[in-house]
């Protein structure tokens, strides 16, 4: 990593308003933004296009080892593809939030596509914004700014009813939010903050506000340095 290249991790559980945040920081700074769970989604995509059962790990992982991933990383609408199908609003759709679990415990497509982050971080320039799970322990531990994003299950349950529209009913959206936050730490221990992490708790904050906090901790570190 040089100098000059300014690495913002944020993990946080979903709902926590991470998207949002890490987007809405990368558009103020002109960095770079890499979703990290669209990447685990667009291989669970490409899995649920194939013959292949979830379960058959190594076939799994050579199938995504020679698939082409195109990943955007442009904050103002990131586009991704596999072998040349544009898959962005595909991977949204609850039959993929519903299987990426299982494509996402399995290490060796971890281990793939963690490297492909890396690369792309290593390209970005002057600056990238990059959330998931495993940002600010295993991709980018070395990152500038580490940001663990926190809220209360009630204002994660409120936020993902509204993305769903509002349709669906309050019992239905915390057994998903609650169903997700289980699967999602079997893949990577981000619920507490490790060493170095600033921990911004988004429950009472308004979307500005904390995509403030986060710039405040960039300019920290400018200051510093
Ligand atoms: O943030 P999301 O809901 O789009 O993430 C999709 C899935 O990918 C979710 O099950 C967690 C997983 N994921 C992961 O294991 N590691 C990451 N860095 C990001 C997401």
């Amino acid at each position: 990593q040089t100098k000059s290249r300014f690495v913002v991790a944020v993990d946080g559980p979903s709902g926590s308003g991470k998207s949002s945040t890490s987007r809405g920081v990368a558009e103020r700074r002109g960095y770079a933004y890499l979703d990290t769970g669209a990447m685990y989604r667009a291989a669970a995509w490409l899995v649920l296009q194939s013959d292949l059962d979830s379960s058959e790990q190594e076939l799994v992982s050579k199938l995504i080892e020679q698939a082409d991933l195109g990943i955007g990383t442009d904050p103002a609408g990131p586009r991704f593809t596999v072998n040349g199908t544009d898959v962005t609003e595909a991977i949204r759709e609850p039959v993929i939030s519903a299987s990426v679990s299982a494509v996402a415990t399995n290490l060796a497509v971890r281990e793939l596509l963690i490297a492909r982050q890396r690369e792309i971080i290593a390209a970005a320039d002057p600056g990238i914004v990059v959330e998931g799970r495993d940002i600010t322990t295993v991709v980018a531990p070395d990152a500038q700014v580490r940001v663990l994003l926190v809220a209360d299950p009630s204002a994660r349950v409120a936020r993902r009813k509204n993305e769903l529209g509002g349709v669906v009913g309050d019992d239905d959206v915390r057994d998903q939010v609650i169903r997700r936050d289980r699967d999602d730490s079997t893949v990577a221990q981000f619920h507490d903050a490790a060493p170095g992490v600033t921990v911004v708790d988004s429950t009472e904050l308004t979307l500005d506000e904390v995509v403030d906090r986060i710039c405040e901790l960039i300019d920290q570190v400018h200051a510093g340095s």
